[in-house]
């Protein structure tokens, strides 16, 4: 038995959640989740709303909407979607709503200081006199140092992706007013990488395994990492803590406060729980797995940032034990990119589609190994071939022949073929693995397949014995052989519970199970010897379509 604290990136409140995001970050870790569970593990499932940061107060300035009431709008939105999907955290919060947030990132703040791992420094920095104001990452604009393109941000360069000295921007101009900002002096708190690289964090990484296209990023950076300001001069966000002098007018840099929110989300719910003070440490000290769930572009934060404050505090926080970070996602051809408008809202998706067949395409086309896409042909091919075809197929043929010829019960086995439908199903049909194995492996597009894979043996099953026809000449085998199919519908059930719960639990209602099929221990592969746990005579439920063909999408 092993504890796992899982995390899924803290999505901005600052746009709409897509499909892109849910596959780099969301879905996986729900398919992982619910596996665990099922295998009767410990599981803590964390996420919420990354609510800081500059990009977040332009936009509630351009909509003339109050910061908090902006954020709020996009946590509920957020929660919505990821409901719409099957997609359930244990807790869902916010950074600037989460009581336990600001003391957790102030006391980051004043560890990594007592360890020695800040650097305040005075620097000059942009200023726009017109609007009273440093211009912190986005406000600023100007010309690119790299390529020229004139339309960068003081944080990045959207042409050719550089991380923006904004000192270095040619004609640079305020975001607000589009006046020349001036230059001014200010204080700002650097993370000193460079030291908590070469005091642990470089090893570990060195050390650590990684995801093979993790690896090779991460192994990159270790060479150049720079001191990182952790401070901004705004009035949204953490501010720093009291007594820190020189504190008026900054706040925390958005990405040193966002993954903080994991631990203090933590809090928030151990408190809810009622579970005291000190609970919320077994899920981030000693022993638990933690899991981080990210797109490719959280990479450098979740593996090397985050790991170096967590052991900066001297806290004994634990560092990620995995972090199964996907590539990009995109839709048909393209980003899924809402400035360009190639976006698919959730919401409006699922009342075309059902959830899972998305969730199921989803998982099947994961950006794993390289980007990867989604296509809505993509999406009604798969869903046809592997749920309507392959499992809805299996299921309406067993369930609706013992609906109408035996009385909708659980058929008798036979003594003398017993070991004959064993051998069948288990051995000769080509069954030899378990989802859980691959999912625990992080490798969820290897899991869906396995899934499919073992419900093509039951209808190579029903090929090699034919019941319907064997009823006529052979009423005690075709019986044992429809028993059989009804065992291995239950397996069946079980095996797609993580991915696709809602499916699972008609499938298992039709299976004439009063329980949840998510609540129910994870079956692994079947034994011969005890496998069977339906008693014949067992009421079924109603049968009904599980998974009706889709038409082909307009062109
Ligand atoms: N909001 C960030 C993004 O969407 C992710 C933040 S993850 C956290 O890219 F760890 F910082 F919270
Ligand atoms: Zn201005």
């Amino acid at each position: 038995m092993a504890r796992y604290t899982v995390t899924s990136a803290l999505p901005y409140a600052n746009g709409p959640i897509h499909f892109g995001h849910v596959a780099g970050a969301y879905l996986p870790a729900d398919i992982f989740v619910r596996t665990l569970r099922m295998k009767g593990e410990e599981v803590l499932f964390v996420c919420g709303t990354d609510e800081h940061g500059v990009a977040i107060t332009l936009r509630a300035e351009e909509q003339g909407l109050a910061y908090d009431e902006y954020v709020a709008r996009w946590r509920q939105e957020h929660l919505e979607t990821f409901r719409s999907l099957g997609i359930e955290f244990d807790v869902w919060s916010g950074t600037s709503v989460c009581p336990d947030h600001t003391a957790t990132a102030q006391g980051f703040f004043t560890e990594l200081d007592h360890g020695g791992y800040l650097i305040r420094r005075e620097s000059e920095q942009l200023y726009c006199t017109h609007d009273e104001k440093f211009l912190a990452d986005r406000y600023v604009m100007g010309t690119c140092y790299v390529c020229g393109h004139e339309q960068a941000r003081g944080d990045e360069c959207p042409s050719c992706g550089t991380w923006i000295q904004p000192l270095k921007l040619g004609s640079p101009r305020c975001k607000i007013c589009s006046n020349e900002p001036e230059r001014r002096k200010t204080t700002h708190w650097y993370l000193d990488l460079p030291k908590l690289r070469d005091e642990y964090i470089g090893e570990w990484i060195e050390d650590h395994q990684w995801k093979p296209n993790v690896s090779a990023f991460i192994k990159n950076m270790l060479a150049d990492v720079p001191e990182r300001a952790i401070t901004r001069d705004m009035d949204w966000g953490v501010p720093l803590p009291e007594g820190v002098e020189g504190r008026e007018g900054k706040v925390l840099y958005v990405w040193f406060d966002a993954p903080i929110g994991y631990i203090s989300f933590t809090k928030e719910l151990m408190a809810r729980r009622g579970e005291g003070p000190d609970a919320w440490e077994k899920w981030w000290k000693g022993d638990t797995r933690l899991v981080h769930f990210i797109g490719k572009d959280n990479i450098p934060f979740h593996c090397m940032v985050f790991p170096a404050m967590l052991y900066g505090t001297h806290q004994d926080y634990v560092l990620p034990w995995a972090v199964p970070a996907n590539e990009f996602y995109n839709l048909e051809e393209g980003k899924f990119s809402t400035s360009e408008g190639r976006t698919i809202d959730p919401k409006t998706f699922f009342e075309t589609y059902d959830r899972e067949s998305v969730r199921w395409y989803i998982t099947t086309t994961l950006p794993e190994t390289a980007d990867a896409e989604f296509s809505l042909s993509g999406l009604v091919t798969t869903h046809n071939a592997d749920l309507a075809g392959n499992i809805g197929n299996l299921v309406s043929r067993v369930l609706k022949f013992i609906a109408k010829n035996y009385d909708g019960r659980v058929p008798d086995l036979f003594e003398e073929h017993r070991a004959e439908m064993d051998a069948e199903i288990l051995e000769h049909c080509g069954l030899i693995a378990d989802p859980a194995e691959a999912v625990l492996a992080f490798q969820f597009r290897s899991a869906a397949r396995i899934v499919t894979a073992n419900a093509s043996v039951a209808n190579l099953f029903m090929q090699r014995l034919e019941p319907w026809s064997l009823r006529k000449t052979d009423p005690e085998r075709a019986a044992s052989a429809l028993n059989t199919l009804c065992q291995y519908l239950g397996w069946l059930a079980r095996w797609m519970a993580p991915f696709l719960p809602e499916k699972a639990g008609q499938l298992w209602a039709m299976l004439g199970m009063q329980d949840e099929v998510t609540g129910r221990a994870w079956p692994g592969l079947p034994q011969a010897a005890d496998w069977r746990f339906l008693e014949p005579g067992h009421r079924l439920g109603t049968p009904a379509a599980l998974f009706p063909r889709l038409e082909a999408p307009p062109e």
